[in-house]
């Protein structure tokens, strides 16, 4: 294997040889890469796996502590290189630089909070924070002490934070008081006050105070970040973890309307997401990379922080979004860092892609040498625009197909290495044994034929979720039972005869909108929770901007309380259960849903309505109410 000094695949001969090793022996393949982190005492038995149980290990017997692998090994040679560059919501607050030694401060300062406040080596501890730096200092912090951080995105409502909180039993939550996105102000700690109310394990809550505004503290839980600070040591010896220890818990949508929590472990996460990033983004030295997305999702867990620190680049934090003040914002971003890797999500390509292109023209934004798309699959328009107006034709762009479950990227170009082609995810990384299933659950060789089908994965990667907290069986039964021996993807996918990956979407109850991953059942189950409502369905409709948009239909117990008030109502109690972005686009009130005989919903034809393609709908035959079907296309909206 010819990789540099740093993990890199420099040509695509050497990304051939690397996947064919990473595929003919693992074992050798992933200890090679391994061997460049800090062991405290190296593994005996790089991995063992059985997909049917299923079980994963890898590096077992590994002890090692992943703070000591994005921090402390980088102090001796670059202690005064930025770690992170924090951009404010506004651009007229001051930007914050954060060198590789003064975040090594904080994190075991705050490590030490966290002790002081009884945080032990397993607790679950809750973060629900902007993306302001101490939200990465509150989550290394916890991963050196060793107990299991479980982040939720701050833009989740305080039903959503609770049932979390429950879910995981956590004993801490670390917020802050408040915080700015674009033109709102959220007033986060009373959101968390009335999840509160929702839950009972949460000891302490520790508040950031991100701006001066009076914050309610209740006495005896609450405490101030500073305070705490204030009789906290500055140095913090790292917790001696094992290879499969947890590092931590993320929640992602699921089809039985209950948040999955899918497990991440300390060893093969480390090693697999700085591979990937070191090969996907090709850093070099000096490199300033911004990967745009929430540390909330696992876009920012992965690539803003533990895969950027651990291959010890400088990594951009920015609290804003792309409109605010002006358009001007991303660019003003990548002129004023010299920003060299930029990675976003297709719906802010539309979205910016929507604006005169003076925005950009106003900014030197020639600094850029790699571009990257996440989340969702990126339109063949959308991508020439970011190549030719962003790009200038002269970045490659890395259109990245993974998952929260596979904790790295799976399927990408390697910058400047792989060939790309406009809304294809390409090839497997090294480590990434893909396979196409046909209807009858049989794979589709590849021949250098072209073929479509559904996605799955037939070994293991170091990164992959080790199971579901709590719920061992979900986790077999979503992901291994399909396809025996094989971990199933919930996406379908198109391989071209070079034997390139273009992701066409979800083919199970998830849905993908703006990016963001939602259940169909959570959000039918807060719209059935309306009193009035008897039924409902949840479907997407394309959308310029969001790629996907939200279409209900909802059945009433008496249909004439269909009004547009009930439609605000039923909105703002997705807004309340689920969150702002599971608001759908249109709702429509229908006497009744189309169904098989055994009773499922016919989401298939529902999709169609809402796309407005009624002259295709195909077979409805099996319908059990046939004539329904019409109606609700008769009054589709
Ligand atoms: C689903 C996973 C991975 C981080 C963000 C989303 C879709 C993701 C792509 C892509 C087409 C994509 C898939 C996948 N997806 N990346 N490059 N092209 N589709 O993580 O919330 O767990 O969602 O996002 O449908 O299964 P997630």
């Amino acid at each position: 294997m010819n990789f540099n000094e740093n993990l890199q695949i420099k040509s695509f001969a050497d990304y051939k040889k690397a996947y064919q090793e990473s595929l003919e022996n693992p074992e050798k393949f992933w200890s090679q890469v391994a061997n460049h982190f800090i062991w405290k005492e190296k593994w005996n038995h790089t991995l063992s796996w059985d997909f049917k149980k299923p079980e994963v290990k890898w590096f077992q017997g590994g002890k090692l502590n992943i703070t000591e692998n994005c921090l402390d090994r980088h102090l001796e040679k670059q202690s005064n290189k930025d770690a992170i560059i924090w951009e404010p919501n506004d651009p007229n607050e001051e930007s914050r630089h954060i060198t590789y030694k003064q975040l090594h401060v904080k994190v075991c300062q705050f490590a030490n909070v966290l002790q002081n406040n009884g945080i032990k080596k397993g607790d679950r501890v809750c973060i629900y924070m902007p993306m302001i730096p101490e939200l990465t200092v509150a989550m290394l912090a916890c991963a050196r002490i060793g107990a299991i951080h479980s982040i939720v995105f701050a833009g989740f409502s305080s039903h959503a934070l609770a049932s979390r909180i429950n879910d995981a039993e956590c004993k801490m939550l670390i917020t802050a008081n408040n915080y700015y996105r674009g033109r709102k102000s959220v007033e986060l700690k009373e959101i968390c006050d009335q999840a509160l109310q929702e839950t009972t394990t949460i000891e302490t809550v520790i508040v950031y105070r991100r701006t001066l505004n009076p914050t309610p503290m209740k006495e005896g839980r609450d405490k101030f970040w500073f305070d705490e600070l204030q009789h906290a040591y500055s140095d913090h010896e790292a917790e001696v973890m094992d290879a499969e220890d947890p590092l931590f818990i993320l929640y992602t949508s699921g089809a039985t309307g209950k948040p999955k929590g899918m497990v991440h472990t300390t060893g093969g996460y480390m090693v697999g997401t700085a591979f990937s990033f070191q090969n996907v983004f090709q850093p070099s030295k000096d490199d300033i990379y911004w990967c745009s997305a929430d540390i909330g999702w696992i876009t920012g867990h992965s690539y803003v922080v533990y895969g950027p620190l651990a291959a010890g680049a400088t990594t951009i934090m920015f609290e804003g979004v792309p409109s605010y003040p002006d358009y001007n914002r991303f660019w003003e971003i990548i002129e004023k860092y010299k920003i060299t890797q930029f990675y976003t999500v297709p719906t802010a390509i539309r979205a910016l892609a929507k604006q005169s292109v003076s925005h950009i023209e106003k900014h030197d934004i020639s600094s850029l040498k790699v571009l990257g798309s996440v989340g969702e699959p990126i339109n063949a328009e959308a991508w020439h625009w970011f190549n030719d107006h962003i790009g200038k034709g002269n970045c490659p762009i890395v259109d990245t197909w993974w998952q929260t479950e596979t904790g790295t990227i799976m399927i990408s170009p390697i910058a400047g290495v792989t060939a790309t082609r406009p809304t294809f995810a390409t090839l497997p990384l090294p480590g990434v044994q893909t396979a196409l299933m046909d209807e009858e659950g049989n794979e589709i060789e590849f021949n250098n034929q072209p073929a479509e089908g559904k996605l799955a994965i037939k070994s293991p990667w170091p990164a992959i979720a080790r199971t579901i907290w709590n719920n061992h069986e979900l986790y077999k039964k979503i992901y291994f039972s399909l396809y025996e021996g094989m971990y199933f993807t919930g996406d379908a996918a198109y391989r071209d005869a070079s034997g390139n990956y273009r992701i066409t979407g979800r083919v199970d109850d998830v849905v993908i909108v703006s990016g963001y991953n939602l259940g169909t059942a959570t959000i039918e189950n807060a719209i059935n929770d309306h009193e009035k409502v008897a039924e409902s369905a949840i479907v997407t409709f394309p959308h310029d901007i969001k790629g996907n948009a939200l279409y209900a239909f909802v059945t009433l117990f008496n249909k004439n309380d269909a009004s547009e008030k009930l439609k605000k109502q039923i909105k703002k109690q997705i807004a309340n259960v689920v969150g702002p972005i599971a608001k759908p686009e249109k709702i429509q009130f229908v006497s009744d849903l189309p169904k098989t005989r055994s009773g499922k919903i016919m989401r298939r034809i529902l999709r169609k309505i809402a796309a407005h393609q009624n002259n295709d709908l195909g077979d409805i035959s099996t319908l059990e109410n046939g004539d329904t079907v019409k109606k609700i296309m008769d009054n589709s909206v």
